[in-house]
């Protein structure tokens, strides 16, 4: 198959590269070659390349700074998705795009997990957009497959997990206050390129969710990651009220693959093991590029 690759420079886009460019041809965008929000260039990608799927992992993703470049964020997680949309509803391909647990309120009281079709209600402006971003496909075509992910961490780019490391090393002895009361899915955007490229073999339409199996807080994930790295840190348990911060999170995020499971699909593995994976594939080179920075 002839895959679009768009955000193939982020944290997830380069790890869906790697998987997917083993059994297709993929064609891998960063933003310097095709941004989504300018309908005319997405439209002339798609018609050029003529791609079976076009796999959308761009996105506007810092959370807090949504809140305040607004118009940006809008542009690039509900208009970009929207250019697609038009796009592959002209070429007759399809829409493969990666949502967020951030499109809904958080108020199931954990562990209760949100299925794909649960009401969302999104509490941040990152989330409001990322929910029309899938509204807007909805609205355009029904070639679609909108996979809602979360609390992504991997080799590539910017994340939470990277930079409790960074803190850790910088001053060992200085705690470090890590959010204990919201509850998520942690998941490795390895794992989830490979679930998509199984996704796409498969086929499907519509909702999924596809995140690792359990569910942790922010701080069990910094501690377990630390502890399986080897070092040793004054990571501290803390409320959401004692670290706030500028876009509100959902409490409760945890989103359970049921479609997946329903499709025999579901490859997503339980985020302890997946995360001790990732240390014993990356360990060492994330200590060193660590180091080299504090
Ligand atoms: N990270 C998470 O914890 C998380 C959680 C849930 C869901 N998700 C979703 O997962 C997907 C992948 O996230 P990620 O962690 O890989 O994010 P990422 O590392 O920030 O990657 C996003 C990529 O999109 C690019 N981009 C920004 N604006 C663009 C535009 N107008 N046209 C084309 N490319 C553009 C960015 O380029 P620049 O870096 O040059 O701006 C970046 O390379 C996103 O849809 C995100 O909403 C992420």
């Amino acid at each position: 198959m002839k895959i679009l690759l768009t955000g193939g420079k982020g944290q997830l886009g380069r790890d869906c590269f790697e998987v997917l460019q083993e059994k297709h041809e993929v064609i891998g965008t960063g933003l310097s070659d095709l941004d989504i929000t300018d309908l005319r260039a997405v439209s002339e990608a798609v018609r050029e390349h003529s791609p079976d799927f076009v796999l959308n992992c761009a996105a506007f993703t810092q959370v807090d700074a949504c809140e305040t470049e607004r118009e940006a964020a809008f542009q690039v997680n509900a208009v970009g998705p929207g250019n697609l949309a038009r796009a592959v509803e002209q070429s007759g391909s399809w829409l493969v795009h990666v949502s967020t647990d951030y499109v809904f309120d958080g108020h199931k009281a954990p562990p209760q997990p949100y299925l794909e079709d649960d009401a969302t209600g999104p509490v941040s402006y990152y989330g409001r957009t990322k929910l029309a971003g899938e509204l807007a496909i909805q609205n355009t075509t029904h070639r679609y497959m909108i996979v809602r992910t979360a609390w992504l961490y991997g080799r590539h780019g910017k994340n939470f997990l990277k930079t409790i490391l960074r803190l850790a090393l910088a001053n060992p002895t200085k705690p470090i206050k890590v959010v204990h009361d919201q509850f998520g899915s942690l998941t490795w955007s390895y794992r989830l390129a490979q679930q998509l490229a199984a996704l796409l073999d498969a086929g499907g339409q519509g909702i999924y969710h596809a995140t690792a199996e359990g569910y942790c807080t922010w701080y069990e994930a910094a501690a377990y990651f630390l502890a399986r790295l080897g070092v040793s840190s004054q990571v501290i348990p803390c409320t959401t009220a004692e670290y706030p911060t500028v876009a509100v999170r959902p409490i409760n995020s945890i989103l359970e693959n049921r479609r997946l499971k329903e499709a025999g699909l579901n490859l997503m593995g339980h985020w302890q093991r997946d995360l001790e994976e990732f240390v014993t594939r990356h360990g060492d080179v994330l200590l060193r590029e660590a180091r080299a920075i504090v």
